[in-house]
Protein backbone atom coordinates (compact mmCIF):
# COMPACT_ATOMS: atom_id res chain seq x y z
CA UNK A 1 0.00 0.00 0.00
CA UNK A 2 1.23 3.63 -0.44
CA UNK A 3 2.67 5.66 2.42
CA UNK A 4 0.89 8.45 1.27
CA UNK A 5 -1.87 10.29 3.62
CA UNK A 6 -0.23 8.79 6.84
CA UNK A 7 1.73 11.73 8.75
CA UNK A 8 -0.27 14.28 6.05
CA UNK A 9 -3.76 12.53 7.25
CA UNK A 10 -4.06 14.60 10.50
CA UNK A 11 -3.17 17.48 8.69
CA UNK A 12 -5.41 17.45 6.12
CA UNK A 13 -8.08 17.17 8.82
CA UNK A 14 -7.24 20.15 10.55
CA UNK A 15 -6.07 22.33 7.69
CA UNK A 16 -8.75 23.78 4.71
CA UNK A 17 -9.13 20.48 2.88
CA UNK A 18 -12.15 19.06 4.32
CA UNK A 19 -14.19 22.62 3.03
CA UNK A 20 -14.15 20.86 -0.47
CA UNK A 21 -16.40 17.90 1.04
CA UNK A 22 -18.84 20.44 2.69
CA UNK A 23 -18.98 22.58 -0.52
CA UNK A 24 -19.80 19.61 -2.46
CA UNK A 25 -22.69 18.18 -0.13
CA UNK A 26 -24.21 22.24 -0.63
CA UNK A 27 -24.49 21.72 -4.42
CA UNK A 28 -24.99 17.93 -4.53
CA UNK A 29 -28.94 17.62 -4.10
CA UNK A 30 -29.92 19.79 -7.10
CA UNK A 31 -27.50 18.25 -9.14
CA UNK A 32 -28.46 14.85 -8.53
CA UNK A 33 -32.36 16.59 -9.43
CA UNK A 34 -31.25 18.12 -12.74
CA UNK A 35 -29.72 14.89 -13.93
CA UNK A 36 -32.38 12.82 -13.14
CA UNK A 37 -30.13 10.63 -10.46
CA UNK A 38 -31.22 8.73 -7.54
CA UNK A 39 -31.93 10.67 -4.41
CA UNK A 40 -31.46 8.33 -1.68
CA UNK A 41 -29.58 4.98 -1.16
CA UNK A 42 -26.75 3.28 -0.89
CA UNK A 43 -23.42 5.50 -1.80
CA UNK A 44 -20.17 4.09 -2.20
CA UNK A 45 -17.30 7.11 -1.98
CA UNK A 46 -13.93 6.05 -3.12
CA UNK A 47 -10.92 7.65 -1.48
CA UNK A 48 -12.98 8.81 0.76
CA UNK A 49 -10.29 10.33 3.07
CA UNK A 50 -11.21 11.61 6.39
CA UNK A 51 -14.84 11.06 5.99
CA UNK A 52 -16.30 14.98 5.87
CA UNK A 53 -18.36 13.99 2.75
CA UNK A 54 -19.71 10.87 4.24
CA UNK A 55 -20.63 12.44 7.16
CA UNK A 56 -22.39 15.09 5.60
CA UNK A 57 -24.65 12.09 3.23
CA UNK A 58 -24.96 10.10 6.26
CA UNK A 59 -26.98 12.75 8.05
CA UNK A 60 -28.88 13.46 4.55
CA UNK A 61 -30.33 9.43 5.03
CA UNK A 62 -27.81 7.69 2.30
CA UNK A 63 -27.05 4.48 3.70
CA UNK A 64 -22.64 4.96 3.15
CA UNK A 65 -19.72 2.93 2.34
CA UNK A 66 -16.18 4.33 2.03
CA UNK A 67 -12.73 3.19 0.21
CA UNK A 68 -9.77 4.62 1.05
CA UNK A 69 -6.33 3.31 0.45
CA UNK A 70 -4.92 5.12 4.33
CA UNK A 71 -5.28 3.94 7.51
CA UNK A 72 -4.90 7.11 8.90
CA UNK A 73 -7.12 8.61 7.15
CA UNK A 74 -9.81 6.03 7.68
CA UNK A 75 -8.86 6.20 11.65
CA UNK A 76 -10.28 9.74 11.59
CA UNK A 77 -13.17 8.96 9.05
CA UNK A 78 -14.49 6.42 11.70
CA UNK A 79 -14.11 8.59 14.61
CA UNK A 80 -16.11 11.67 12.47
CA UNK A 81 -18.92 9.29 11.54
CA UNK A 82 -19.10 7.46 14.71
CA UNK A 83 -20.25 10.51 16.20
CA UNK A 84 -23.29 10.60 13.91
CA UNK A 85 -24.51 7.22 16.01
CA UNK A 86 -25.80 5.74 12.47
CA UNK A 87 -24.56 2.97 10.92
CA UNK A 88 -21.72 3.05 8.16
CA UNK A 89 -19.20 0.73 6.16
CA UNK A 90 -15.41 1.71 5.94
CA UNK A 91 -13.22 -0.31 3.81
CA UNK A 92 -9.70 0.12 3.74
CA UNK A 93 -8.27 -0.85 -0.28
CA UNK A 94 -6.97 0.00 -3.15
CA UNK A 95 -9.99 1.44 -5.35
CA UNK A 96 -7.84 -0.32 -8.00
CA UNK A 97 -9.60 -3.37 -6.06
CA UNK A 98 -13.01 -2.40 -6.42
CA UNK A 99 -15.14 -5.76 -5.95
CA UNK A 100 -19.19 -4.82 -5.82
CA UNK A 101 -21.68 -6.05 -8.45
CA UNK A 102 -24.90 -3.77 -8.27
CA UNK A 103 -25.37 -2.23 -4.81
CA UNK A 104 -24.57 1.31 -5.38
CA UNK A 105 -27.16 3.81 -6.20
CA UNK A 106 -24.52 6.44 -5.89
CA UNK A 107 -20.52 6.14 -6.42
CA UNK A 108 -18.04 9.40 -5.82
CA UNK A 109 -14.58 10.13 -5.69
CA UNK A 110 -13.82 14.21 -5.18
CA UNK A 111 -11.16 15.92 -4.74
CA UNK A 112 -8.71 15.08 -7.21
CA UNK A 113 -8.28 11.52 -5.94
CA UNK A 114 -8.40 9.63 -9.18
CA UNK A 115 -5.54 12.01 -10.32
CA UNK A 116 -3.62 9.82 -8.11
CA UNK A 117 -4.70 6.73 -10.75
CA UNK A 118 -1.15 7.17 -12.93
CA UNK A 119 -1.66 4.75 -15.73
CA UNK A 120 -4.64 5.00 -18.12
CA UNK A 121 -5.22 1.21 -17.58
CA UNK A 122 -5.87 1.77 -13.97
CA UNK A 123 -8.23 4.75 -14.63
CA UNK A 124 -9.81 2.43 -17.33
CA UNK A 125 -9.70 -0.44 -14.40
CA UNK A 126 -11.92 1.42 -11.66
CA UNK A 127 -14.08 3.09 -14.29
CA UNK A 128 -15.10 -0.76 -15.08
CA UNK A 129 -15.12 -1.82 -11.48
CA UNK A 130 -17.57 1.32 -10.28
CA UNK A 131 -19.65 0.75 -13.68
CA UNK A 132 -20.18 -2.77 -12.16
CA UNK A 133 -20.74 -1.74 -8.10
CA UNK A 134 -23.34 0.52 -9.79
CA UNK A 135 -27.15 -0.67 -10.11
CA UNK A 136 -29.01 0.34 -13.44
CA UNK A 137 -29.73 4.09 -13.39
CA UNK A 138 -26.80 4.83 -10.59
CA UNK A 139 -24.89 7.94 -10.63
CA UNK A 140 -21.00 8.11 -10.69
CA UNK A 141 -19.88 11.68 -10.46
CA UNK A 142 -16.10 12.51 -9.58
CA UNK A 143 -13.74 15.21 -10.37
CA UNK A 144 -10.26 15.60 -11.62
CA UNK A 145 -7.63 17.79 -12.24
CA UNK A 146 -6.76 18.95 -15.96
CA UNK A 147 -3.59 19.16 -17.54
CA UNK A 148 -4.05 23.22 -17.15
CA UNK A 149 -4.92 22.62 -13.52
CA UNK A 150 -1.74 20.20 -13.06
CA UNK A 151 0.81 22.12 -14.98
CA UNK A 152 -0.70 25.94 -14.65
CA UNK A 153 -2.42 26.20 -11.76
CA UNK A 154 -0.05 23.96 -9.51
CA UNK A 155 2.93 25.58 -10.89
CA UNK A 156 1.85 29.05 -10.01
CA UNK A 157 4.03 29.26 -6.75
CA UNK A 158 7.24 27.49 -6.43
CA UNK A 159 6.47 27.13 -2.86
CA UNK A 160 4.08 28.01 -0.71
CA UNK A 161 2.79 27.50 3.01
CA UNK A 162 -0.24 25.84 3.38
CA UNK A 163 -0.87 26.03 7.16
CA UNK A 164 1.02 27.83 10.44
CA UNK A 165 -0.23 27.38 13.35
CA UNK A 166 1.92 26.90 16.80
CA UNK A 167 1.90 23.41 16.60
CA UNK A 168 1.78 22.49 12.59
CA UNK A 169 3.82 23.80 9.82
CA UNK A 170 3.52 22.69 6.39
CA UNK A 171 4.83 23.68 3.26
CA UNK A 172 4.35 22.45 -0.35
CA UNK A 173 6.56 22.44 -3.30
CA UNK A 174 5.35 21.28 -6.96
CA UNK A 175 7.19 20.08 -9.81
CA UNK A 176 6.31 18.83 -12.87
CA UNK A 177 7.19 16.17 -15.49
CA UNK A 178 5.88 17.27 -18.73
CA UNK A 179 6.43 13.37 -20.53
CA UNK A 180 4.84 11.52 -17.98
CA UNK A 181 1.79 14.26 -17.67
CA UNK A 182 2.43 13.86 -13.80
CA UNK A 183 3.05 16.60 -11.05
CA UNK A 184 4.16 15.93 -8.11
CA UNK A 185 3.91 17.84 -4.49
CA UNK A 186 6.47 17.41 -1.86
CA UNK A 187 4.56 18.18 1.26
CA UNK A 188 6.75 19.36 4.53
CA UNK A 189 5.37 18.98 7.41
CA UNK A 190 6.35 20.19 11.20
CA UNK A 191 4.52 19.08 13.66
CA UNK A 192 4.71 19.47 17.41
CA UNK A 193 4.59 16.79 20.06
CA UNK A 194 1.79 18.26 22.53
CA UNK A 195 3.70 15.74 25.17
CA UNK A 196 7.43 16.79 25.03
CA UNK A 197 7.04 20.06 22.69
CA UNK A 198 9.57 18.59 19.76
CA UNK A 199 8.84 19.37 16.86
CA UNK A 200 9.17 16.31 14.30
CA UNK A 201 10.07 16.72 10.43
CA UNK A 202 8.22 14.61 7.76
CA UNK A 203 7.73 14.57 4.03
CA UNK A 204 5.24 13.07 1.65
CA UNK A 205 5.66 13.04 -2.25
CA UNK A 206 2.09 13.49 -3.64
CA UNK A 207 2.43 12.51 -7.53
CA UNK A 208 -0.83 12.89 -9.62
CA UNK A 209 -1.02 12.60 -13.17
CA UNK A 210 -3.67 14.25 -15.43
CA UNK A 211 -5.68 12.97 -18.77
CA UNK A 212 -7.17 15.28 -21.27
CA UNK A 213 -10.88 14.98 -21.17
CA UNK A 214 -11.64 13.35 -24.23
CA UNK A 215 -9.93 10.71 -23.01
CA UNK A 216 -11.41 10.43 -19.82
CA UNK A 217 -14.51 10.41 -21.77
CA UNK A 218 -13.79 8.04 -24.05
CA UNK A 219 -12.84 5.90 -21.15
CA UNK A 220 -16.13 6.16 -19.82
CA UNK A 221 -17.98 5.43 -22.54
CA UNK A 222 -16.08 2.48 -23.57
CA UNK A 223 -17.16 0.88 -20.15
CA UNK A 224 -20.68 1.63 -20.28
CA UNK A 225 -21.40 4.84 -18.68
CA UNK A 226 -23.35 7.57 -20.19
CA UNK A 227 -21.80 10.97 -19.78
CA UNK A 228 -24.46 13.48 -19.13
CA UNK A 229 -22.19 16.50 -18.49
CA UNK A 230 -18.43 17.37 -18.12
CA UNK A 231 -18.47 20.61 -15.98
CA UNK A 232 -15.56 23.11 -15.44
CA UNK A 233 -17.53 24.43 -12.46
CA UNK A 234 -19.81 23.01 -9.92
CA UNK A 235 -21.16 26.41 -8.74
CA UNK A 236 -22.32 28.05 -12.12
CA UNK A 237 -22.44 24.63 -13.63
CA UNK A 238 -20.69 25.71 -16.51
CA UNK A 239 -19.19 23.01 -19.70
CA UNK A 240 -15.45 22.69 -18.96
CA UNK A 241 -13.34 24.42 -20.90
CA UNK A 242 -9.10 24.11 -22.17
CA UNK A 243 -8.30 26.29 -19.27
CA UNK A 244 -10.43 24.63 -16.34
CA UNK A 245 -8.52 23.67 -13.75
CA UNK A 246 -10.72 20.78 -12.78
CA UNK A 247 -13.07 19.05 -14.31
CA UNK A 248 -16.67 17.66 -12.97
CA UNK A 249 -17.86 14.33 -14.69
CA UNK A 250 -21.85 13.60 -13.79
CA UNK A 251 -22.32 10.08 -15.58
CA UNK A 252 -24.90 7.30 -15.62
CA UNK A 253 -25.08 3.56 -15.71
CA UNK A 254 -28.29 3.33 -18.51
CA UNK A 255 -30.95 1.51 -18.21
C1 LIG B 1 -7.06 14.67 -1.76
S1 LIG B 1 -7.56 13.32 -0.73
C2 LIG B 1 -9.32 13.41 -0.95
C3 LIG B 1 -10.07 12.81 0.21
C4 LIG B 1 -11.59 13.05 0.14
N1 LIG B 1 -12.17 12.49 -1.06
C5 LIG B 1 -11.89 14.53 0.22
O1 LIG B 1 -12.54 15.05 -0.69
O2 LIG B 1 -11.46 15.17 1.20
C6 LIG B 1 -7.10 11.92 -1.71
C7 LIG B 1 -7.47 10.58 -1.05
O3 LIG B 1 -7.29 9.56 -2.04
C8 LIG B 1 -6.83 8.40 -1.37
N2 LIG B 1 -6.26 7.55 -2.42
C9 LIG B 1 -5.31 7.87 -3.32
N3 LIG B 1 -5.10 6.86 -4.16
C10 LIG B 1 -5.95 5.86 -3.80
C11 LIG B 1 -6.21 4.56 -4.29
N4 LIG B 1 -5.55 4.07 -5.35
N5 LIG B 1 -7.15 3.82 -3.67
C12 LIG B 1 -7.82 4.29 -2.60
N6 LIG B 1 -7.62 5.53 -2.08
C13 LIG B 1 -6.69 6.30 -2.68
C14 LIG B 1 -5.85 8.95 -0.36
O4 LIG B 1 -5.56 8.01 0.65
C15 LIG B 1 -6.61 10.17 0.14
O5 LIG B 1 -7.41 9.89 1.25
Amino acid sequence: MSQIYQQFAEAYSRGSYPEFSKWVLTLLPSLLEKYSLPLSGRLLDLACGEGTFLEGMLLNNWQVTGLDQSAEMLRLAEMRLKQTGQPFHLIQDDMRNLDFDNEFELVTCWFDSMNYLLELSDLERVFSRVFRALKVQGGFLFDMNTLYGLFVRWQQQPVYISQDHEDLFEIHIPSCNYEKSEASLRIILFMRDPQTHQWNRSEEVHTQKAYPMDTIQALLEKVGFQVLDRLGNLTDQSPAQPDSGRVWFITQKPA
